[in-house]
């Protein structure tokens, strides 16, 4: 089979790494990728965002399967235009990619499925929006409704707090359009662990539970990322507890999509927090977490790209996904200054030092290749991700990786996975 992967990041790195490991896999190509991707695919210059380009590319080449790592092009609706052009796709339709990039309407879908969620209001209206959250007693999460790089939300624990971000996103657009309506919650408080699935629209078939660090800090502190590092399985989550997940959670949304637009394929991913009264969703997103996929495909041992092609062919009750039983830690490593401004450019070196450790695996993301020497080109850099005996043996190991990595101004958290060992 030849397969076209669509995206740059540290999940996509991840994600090529297990494909072509496939026995399916014959050509891997992939659009625009990255210098880890290119160890095991055909990089070839088409922005994850070109969506003529893409379908083009994919019907020149005789590409059977075509698969979009990030959210962006699947709002676009890139995974619509491939299944037009008759090829199989993994990832959902726009219709479907609403369940992340339309956090209103998520919160719609999740009402009407009646599946745990916080209580929520929705306003196009800066000064509705500012005098609800003023006339509440207990603080606020603001939410901007559209699709903001992971950057789309503040916890307010005062109500007041919450009215300079309103004006951000409502009135300065800080996030352009995305901030035009916002969904104004209830602050949820217990310990926060992702759930993912494969559906295929009418099968769910879950991983393996998985726990991302969002914020910069050391201890959950200063303003949030895109995600500063993973590790799987969750200790707080337990089968009883994934039963409900998928029970309460996962089959009812999914059955509500159906009746909404019809199938949803691909990832569904659900952010929850497991609060006294049980577990309830924080955000669903519709495709793989980054830097969540990276310790999971550590962890995978069975074919993904068989899984994948079950997804496309709707027939998901075939397949079978087989765990490493040993815990995956991965550590993000990023440009110094991220999420604001940094310096771009700075010679990476270390990373085979750090790959030839066993059970150690450094996935690339913000990465480049310039005159000849490796450097980082983004926010979030590197994701070293490490197996071991123990959630402490696979965190030592990362850790172990990481020291062996620099480049000037590097930063990385020092407390990831933390929780799990305490
Ligand atoms: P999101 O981008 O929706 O994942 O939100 C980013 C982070 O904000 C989450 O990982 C939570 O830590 C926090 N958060 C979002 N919604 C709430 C809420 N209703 N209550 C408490 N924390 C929240
Ligand atoms: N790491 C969080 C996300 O991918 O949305």
């Amino acid at each position: 089979m030849k397969i076209l992967l669509v995206g740059s990041g540290g999940r996509e790195h991840a994600l090529a790494w297990k494909m072509s490991q496939s026995t399916l896999c014959d050509h891997l190509y992939a659009a625009p990728g990255n210098p880890g991707v290119a160890q095991h695919a055909e990089c070839v210059q088409i922005a994850a965002e070109d969506v003529d380009a893409v379908v083009a590319f994919a019907k020149d080449n005789q590409v059977d399967l075509v698969v979009i790592g990030p959210e962006d092009p699947l709002s676009m609706g890139m995974a619509d235009a491939v299944r037009e052009a008759g090829i199989h796709c993994f990832g959902p339709s726009a219709a479907g990619a609403r369940i992340e990039g339309d956090k209103a309407y998520a919160k719609n879908l999740m009402r009407a499925a009646a599946v745990p969620t916080a209580e929520a209001r929705i306003f196009n209206d800066f000064q509705a929006a500012k005098d609800y959250v003023l006339s509440r007693e207990h603080g606020v999460a603001v939410k901007a409704a559209g699709l903001a790089k992971g950057k789309g939300v503040v916890v307010c624990p005062e109500p007041y707090q919450a009215v300079q971000p309103l004006e951000k996103m409502m009135n300065e657009k800080v996030f352009g359009a995305a901030g035009n309506t916002v969904v104004i919650e209830e602050i949820l408080t217990g310990q926060e662990a992702t759930v993912l699935a494969f559906c295929d629209g009418k099968n769910i078939y879950t991983m393996e539970p998985i726990q991302d660090h969002k914020p910069i800090g050391d201890g959950d502190t200063g303003p949030n990322t895109g995600g500063m590092g993973a590790y799987s399985p969750v200790p707080i989550v337990d089968a009883k507890t994934m039963s409900f997940v998928e029970r309460e959670i996962l089959v009812p949304i999914v059955d509500a999509m159906r009746r909404d637009f019809g199938r949803y394929e691909g990832i569904l991913y659900a952010g929850l927090m497991f609060t006294s009264a049980g577990p309830k969703v924080i955000e669903f997103n519709c495709r793989f977490g980054d830097p969540e996929c990276q310790p999971l495909m550590m962890r995978l041992k069975s074919d993904l790209v068989e899984t994948m092609l079950a997804v496309a062919e709707h027939r998901l009750d075939t397949a079978t996904l087989e765990w490493d039983p040993r815990p995956a830690v991965c550590v993000v490593m990023s440009s110094g200054g991220y999420p604001d401004k940094y310096v771009k450019g700075h010679e990476i070196t270390g990373i085979e030092q750090a790959d030839a450790l066993a059970d150690v695996k450094v996935f690339h993301a913000g990465t480049a290749m310039q005159d000849g020497k490796l450097v980082n080109t983004g926010g979030r850099v590197l994701g070293v991700t490490a197996l071991g005996e123990t959630i402490a043996a696979a965190q030592k190991r990362a850790y172990e990786a990481v020291e062996k990595i620099h480049w000037k101004d590097c930063y990385f958290r020092k407390d990831i996975a933390g929780k799990a060992i305490q």
